[in-house]
């Protein structure tokens, strides 16, 4: 069987994903929640609380697999508390940046410290870290969202500098970021905009998307920044 951690399962992606990998033959999954109790079983998923703003639960929870052949990071927030994503640099506020930091960028660096033993074991690791096409600085063209686009553009800048020690010490690897679509999700819904041009995804075709793309990807890839469409996108 091949082992996939899931952080953030109870999410809307993250919850499609392991739904998708469990139909898939194969797989087991190790799913996380936080504050969203899950409300379904498979007898091939194992659900597991994290906070992953904490280092040592994130320690806890992936040294005690012998081998992680499939690690996404499906965790993230948009809006904090009473704070959205900020229209002018006048709703900035930092502690809402800092929350955004600890939740979307911290975590896939402390989720590679402690797992790389784990995936280490596995003859060809795969990691996605859900990032967003508005954390490209190259993509940049509306402006806006400041907190959300810094937190994950430095998600992005974690990614790629993994990938560059990884190649050396995990050359079997691939870690890449990858960019969901616009999603029906509970980030996203109040920011949906039914007049919008844009293709809005159900979470179960998003899934489907991001695995195609994962079973695609080889470590020739890793270090890039994917879309849901298969396109690179530019840093
Ligand atoms: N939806 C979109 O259109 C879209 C577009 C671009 C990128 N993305 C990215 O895709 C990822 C998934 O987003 P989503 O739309 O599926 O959002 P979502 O449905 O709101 O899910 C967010 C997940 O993050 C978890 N989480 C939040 N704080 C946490 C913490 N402190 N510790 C552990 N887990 C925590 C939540 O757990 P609990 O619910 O259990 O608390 C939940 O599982 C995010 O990184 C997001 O930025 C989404």
């Amino acid at each position: 069987m091949r082992q996939a951690v899931i952080i953030g399962a109870s999410g809307g992606l993250g919850g499609a994903l392991a739904s998708l990998l469990l139909k898939t033959e194969g797989w087991r999954v190790l799913g996380t929640y936080h504050c969203t109790e899950p409300l379904w079983q498979h007898p091939l998923m194992t659900w597991q609380r994290l906070d992953a703003r904490i280092e040592q639960e994130i320690a806890a929870l992936v040294t005690r697999l012998p081998k992680i052949d499939l690690l996404i990071n499906a965790i993230g927030i948009l809006t904090s508390h009473h704070q959205g994503p900020e229209k002018s640099i006048r709703q900035f506020d930092a502690e809402h940046l800092m929350r955004t930091f600890e939740i979307n960028t911290t975590p896939i660096l402390n989720l590679a410290k402690h797992a790389q033993p784990a995936l280490k074991a596995s003859h060809e690791p795969k990691i996605l870290a859900l990032s967003a096409r508005v954390g490209s600085i190259a993509d940049n063209h509306l402006g806006g969202w400041y907190s959300y686009r810094c937190a994950k553009a430095a998600l992005n800048m974690a990614v790629k500098t993994l990938a560059i020690e990884w190649q050396r010490s995990l050359p079997k690897a691939t870690l890449i970021a990858y960019h969901p679509g616009t999603v029906r999700t509970a980030l996203s819904e109040p920011f949906l905009n039914p007049a919008s041009a844009r293709i809005i995804l159900s979470p179960a075709q998003a899934a489907a998307h991001c695995l195609q793309l994962l079973e695609a990807i080889t470590p020739t890839d890793t270090g890039t920044f994917w879309d849901w469409q298969g396109q690179k996108i530019p840093w």
